[in-house]
């Protein structure tokens, strides 16, 4: 069974491996470790006979806005409820802390659905630019 904590630094190298194995599939950007490292605290991992099997990040901007990122499961764990039990803890940390808005950008909105996203909120929507 596997046990969803928050990170710590001794998780750092699993972290950075498993986000960067995605971002080369292009699921997800790509992360470095530095950058990591400074937003640590804002990422919770799931961890199962003593392996980092998947792992995710809130990090709060501000009252108003957090985001969820870097949200990968191993594939071999893939299909368990992994990454519905992180975001189950990133929605706690978020009502914890008062937070106004949640965002996520993704090409899985089917995982975030069911606990409530949607692309529009009191008929408002999130247009987004690259600038
Ligand atoms: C997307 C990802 C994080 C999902 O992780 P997971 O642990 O397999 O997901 P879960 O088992 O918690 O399933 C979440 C939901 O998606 C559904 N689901 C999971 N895998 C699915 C699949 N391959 N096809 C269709 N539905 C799927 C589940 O039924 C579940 O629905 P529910 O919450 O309504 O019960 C994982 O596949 C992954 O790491 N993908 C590569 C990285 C990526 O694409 N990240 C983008 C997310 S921001």
């Amino acid at each position: 069974m596997y046990k969803i904590r928050e990170a710590s630094g001794e998780d750092l190298s699993s972290i950075f491996s498993l986000i960067n194995k995605q971002a080369h599939n292009g699921k997800i950007l790509k992360r470095s470790r530095k950058e990591i490292k400074k937003v640590l605290r804002s990422f919770f991992v799931a961890e199962q006979d003593g392996v980092i099997v998947a792992c995710g990040a809130i990090e709060i901007y501000n009252k108003k806005l957090a985001e969820i990122r870097s949200l990968v499961v191993t594939s071999t764990h893939q299909r368990k409820g992994i990454a519905r039990a992180l975001i189950k803890r990133f929605i706690q940390v978020a009502k914890k802390k008062r937070v106004y808005e949640v965002l996520t950008i993704t090409d899985r909105d089917d995982v975030f659905v069911s606990h409530g996203f949607s692309q529009q909120l009191q008929g408002q929507k999130a247009l987004f630019l690259r600038p």
